[in-house]
């Protein structure tokens, strides 16, 4: 998660918005031993105190890596709360379930494993809130299926949709990065969505579903 602020600044925010939870930090660790995307401490922060404020129980990932954002959504959450983690690789899934017996949460996930993209679309809904981060050249199919299964009053967040600036170049023509663009194009022409692309981190951008 490349920040698109200068150094001091980033590193004044970083500490500023550390997470005060031991198993957050364990796994902001690994990330940066193993240089895991994650979706980062800021962005955490955002997803979590958002879903928190429009209440949400029922949140789905598409792309949940080894639980990081899972756990910001989990601990956030009230106990009636259930996040699904998906992920197309078994061992990241077997590490977000050690992550959430972990940081005391597992009764709050459920784990799927395979296309994030068939899993949501087989999902009865509504979801409260939706985190999008999976493969980026899917990033506009996965905005079609979560529009549909979020409900109205309901979220959905991207990550990187800055992607280190790459968005703002029209030259750039490989799968992700158009991916992105038309990501980007979509939700903020769509008609039942208002969105907002936050630079945090790499960029967060953030749909409030209103018809
Ligand atoms: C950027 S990481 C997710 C990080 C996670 N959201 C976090 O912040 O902790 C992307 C993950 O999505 C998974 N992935 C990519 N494309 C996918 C797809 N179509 N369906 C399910 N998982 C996918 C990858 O295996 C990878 O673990």
């Amino acid at each position: 998660m490349a920040s698109q602020l200068p150094d001091k600044l980033n590193e004044y925010l970083l500490h500023l918005e550390q997470p005060n939870n031991d198993v957050l930090l364990e796994m902001q660790s690994l990330a940066r031993e193993r240089e895991f995307p994650i979706i980062g401490q800021q962005c955490g922060r955002v997803i979590s105190i958002l879903a928190k404020a429009i209440g949400a129980r029922r949140v789905f990932e598409m792309g949940s890596g080894y639980g990081y954002s899972m756990v910001w959504f989990a601990l956030a959450l009230g106990d009636d709360a259930e996040i699904t983690h998906t992920d197309m690789d078994e061992a990241n899934t077997a590490m977000a379930k050690e992550f959430a017996e972990k940081a005391g949460v597992s009764n709050k996930c459920r784990f799927l494993s395979g296309d994030a993209t068939e899993l949501l679309a087989s999902e009865a809904g509504p979801f409260d809130a939706i985190l999008i981060d999976i493969d980026k050249k899917d990033y506009p199919l996965a905005l079609q299926i979560a529009a549909e299964k979020v409900r109205v009053g309901g979220l959905i967040f991207a990550h990187n949709t800055i992607w280190s600036g790459r968005v703002a170049d029209e030259t750039q023509d490989d799968p992700a990065t158009k991916g992105i663009q038309m990501y980007n194009f979509r939700a903020s022409t769509h008609p039942q969505l208002l969105t907002f692309l936050n630079p945090v981190d790499d960029g967060l951008s953030v749909s409030l579903k209103v018809s």
